[in-house]
């Protein structure tokens, strides 16, 4: 390892272009973004249950927007390439239903205005709003003629009348299709910023579709096209400033949270700094879609560092990949197992990972699993997903029992709306204890019995516990030497039997534990014992978001806070507090130093800090910069180039592979020139040394 300083080139945001010497400090002066104004703050989202719906396939609330004149819409309703009817107005009329089902968290297809015309071969309609043709302006099939947002804005209100907040799919990689169709136009509130053929100044990315190992190649994955959609050019000023300043739009209009689209193919180090810009706008939950089966992914080590840096957590696909195998198709629990364990040692904030059964690009659990059982499977994983550690979300038409093969077989139109399913009693029922049970929402996972086709596992959360046994077999299981955190006595099963599930008589005090009463699993059984004590000592379970700089509002959530207003503190600096809580306060960083502290609460009149959380204070809001490094040379075959420098934002001249930022990136062609982007602080000094921003050569 070394650290050489050499000139290097940087290029802000706004296009400048900044050569510095080695021993200059570098201002940046760049401005404060987009401001926008505070709605209501939404709670902490650890206790949640999310529900993924695809608008124009759940409800048609409303024909006006069905245009039988469009070539884009089936009036058939049943070519699924196709707009089908669904809309907001549609949503709207079933938020009882989602209600009902114990659902806190609505994720939902981008409201913004996609292509319009046809384009390739002319079969295929943006009916997943994953063609964005104008920022600001929702379409008229999910909304109305006029293109008015009220449809939904109205689906928002009442999905927070009903205690449900609302995360939006956004896009960033791309606009639409390029060379035909809308040819990848996007517009501003109806103004054409750019189509893909006239390109100004570089909006648009214009290298090949992606193929093959290129989808895990750090410079293809992030600079290459996918799918002929025109790919944005984040590091161009105007892009950014229309991705971010749609974002801030929808949580103006009361979105709480974010599903962004194609992470590992968006500019990495500007998406920190897109999701530094919506937790400046307001508080938010935003997690991505970052597609590794395992841990063999040859950028598994991206995505890690990317899930536990960028403030963007990830949907939980080696987790999605394992239980799709262990439930749908007779592989062992202990392979499970196994992910449990890697995922704690792996990730740092694993209470934000959202799991998942079933989702939009892959066969629906009940076409994968082709047994007699395999609805049974179904509950045992939808049981697993809903206590498993992270934030379970439950795809449209799973607790309908909706099978699907390959896109878009996966995307059928919503079958019924039963509120009498096993599947929908059972998300219900444990959507009840998410909210109840801080286990789940911030406890650790301990196997504690398994076999192939067992698996006995405790959530714990200090004395919170959930305990869950699972058979998936087809026989029953004898199980007797288990010992689990319930203290002695008689737990009932939590689903009332509805799954087969059956009591635990803890008995006997033993080391590590509570030894329980020897009990027998039925065939395809789900059984849930817990125990939840009141507590009067502050518990801190999670922190949303996990990096800020000073004046965020920051959710701390977990149990026995109090109920009278006590303190919050960084280190040794005492926050401003917002609301209280028992179980959830907002507070502000204040102006501590940058680099992580310490966050701890204290309840009213006491002077005993909680447990702490150690939270990453950024100096000041991100701004991207792309840092050039000319003539690298010499670098050897597999070396790679880190920078690292004096603040958190670069690594706090940490010299390892996770500690500094990077890997920088160089092509064939551009070698031994290489560059990254990075979110670095607005308006500040970026090193308070003479010795500037450090390079590593690993
Ligand atoms: C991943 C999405 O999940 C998929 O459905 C979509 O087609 C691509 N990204 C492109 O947006
Ligand atoms: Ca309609």
């Amino acid at each position: 390892m070394s650290n050489s300083h050499q000139g290097a080139r940087q290029r802000g945001a706004t296009g400048v272009f900044v050569r510095r010497s080695a021993a200059a400090a570098l201002v940046l002066a760049m401005s404060a973004g987009h401001v926008s104004a505070q709605t209501p703050l939404r709670p902490g989202y650890n206790r949640d249950v999310i529900y993924q719906v695809f608008v124009d396939r759940f409800f048609d609330g409303s024909t006006t927007n069905n245009y039988g004149s469009d070539p884009l819409f089936d009036a058939t309703g049943t070519d699924l390439q196709k707009y089908l009817g669904g809309d907001f107005q549609g949503l709207t009329a079933k938020m009882s239903y989602l209600k009902n089902m114990g659902i806190t968290a609505i994720w939902v297809t981008s409201p913004l205005d996609n292509r319009n015309l046809l384009a390739l071969a002319g079969s295929k309609a943006p009916y997943h709003g994953y063609e964005m043709r104008d920022t600001l302006k929702p379409d008229e099939h999910f909304t109305n003629a006029s293109q008015s947002w009220q449809p939904f804005d109205d689906f928002v209100s009442a999905a927070h009348f009903n205690g449900i907040k609302v995360i939006v799919d956004f896009a960033p990689n791309h606009s639409n299709v390029r060379g035909s169709g809308d040819d990848g136009a996007l517009h501003e509130n109806g103004v054409l910023r750019a189509n893909y053929s006239t390109n100004p100044g570089g909006f648009f990315q214009t290298g090949p579709n992606m193929g093959g190992s290129q989808w895990d190649s750090p410079y293809e994955t992030q600079y290459y096209t996918i799918y002929d959609l025109a790919d944005l050019n984040q590091q161009n000023a105007t892009v950014d400033a229309l991705l971010k300043g749609a974002v801030a739009n929808l949580q103006n209009r009361g979105v709480d949270g974010f599903r962004i689209d194609a992470t590992k193919h968006v500019n990495w180090g500007w998406q920190y700094t897109l999701a530094n810009s919506i937790y400046t706008n307001r508080t938010s939950f935003v997690f991505g879609e970052w597609v590794a089966d395992d841990r063999n992914n040859p950028l598994y080590g991206d995505l890690l560092k990317f899930s536990n840096k960028s403030g963007i957590a990830e949907l939980n696909f080696p987790m999605f990949t394992t239980i799709n195998r262990v439930f749908g198709q007779g592989a062992a629990f202990t392979d499970l197992d196994t992910v449990v364990g890697q995922q704690q040692a792996d990730f740092t904030y694993q209470n934000d990972l959202v799991n998942f059964v079933d989702n939009h690009d892959r066969k629906r659990f009940l076409t994968v699993d082709t047994s007699a059982d395999d609805r049974k499977h179904l509950h045992a994983a939808l049981a697993f997903v809903l206590t498993a550690r992270g934030v379970p979300c439950v795809y449209y038409g799973t607790e309908q029992y909706l099978e699907g093969g390959d896109d878009p077989d996966n995307r059928r139109k919503m079958p019924a709306f039963s509120e009498t399913t096993t599947a929908f009693n059972l998300i219900k029922n444990l959507s009840t204890l998410r909210k109840n049970n801080e286990a789940l929402a911030y406890g650790t996972t301990q196997q504690r019995w398994i076999n192939a086709n067992t698996y006995v596992f405790e959530r714990k959360f200090y004395d919170s516990v959930v305990v869950v046994a699972i058979n998936k077999g087809n026989t029953s299981q004898v199980v007797s030497g288990l010992v689990t955190s319930l203290p002695v006595g008689t737990y009932t099963d939590y689903l009332g039997g509805t799954i087969s599930g059956q009591s635990l008589v803890s008995s006997t005090a033993v080391s590590g534990g509570f030894q329980a009463a020897s009990l027998t699993l039925p065939a395809n059984s789900v059984s849930v014992w817990q125990r939840d004590p009141a507590t009067t000592v502050a518990q801190l379970g999670n922190v949303s978001p996990t990096h800020a700089q000073p004046g965020v509002k920051v959710v701390i959530s977990g149990q026995g806070f109090g109920t009278t207003t006590g303190s919050v503190r960084f280190g040794t600096t005492l926050a401003t507090v917002h609301s209280w809580k028992d179980q959830e306060i907002v507070a502000t960083v204040p102006s501590v130093g940058q680099g992580t502290a310490a966050l701890t609460v204290r309840r009213s009149g006491s002077s005993v800090n909680s447990n702490a959380f150690s939270f990453n204070v950024y100096q000041a809001k991100l701004v991207p910069v792309t840092f050039t490094v000319n003539n690298a040379a010499p670098t050897n075959p597999g070396d790679q180039i880190y920078l690292t420098g004096n603040t958190i934002e670069l690594g706090n001249w940490s010299s390892t592979r996770t500690g500094a930022v990077g890997s920088m990136l160089t092509t064939p062609s551009s070698y031994p020139n290489w560059w990254l982007t990075v979110g670095v602080p607005a308006g500040k000094t970026l090193s308070s040394s003479s010795s500037g921003c450090g390079l590593m050569v690993r």
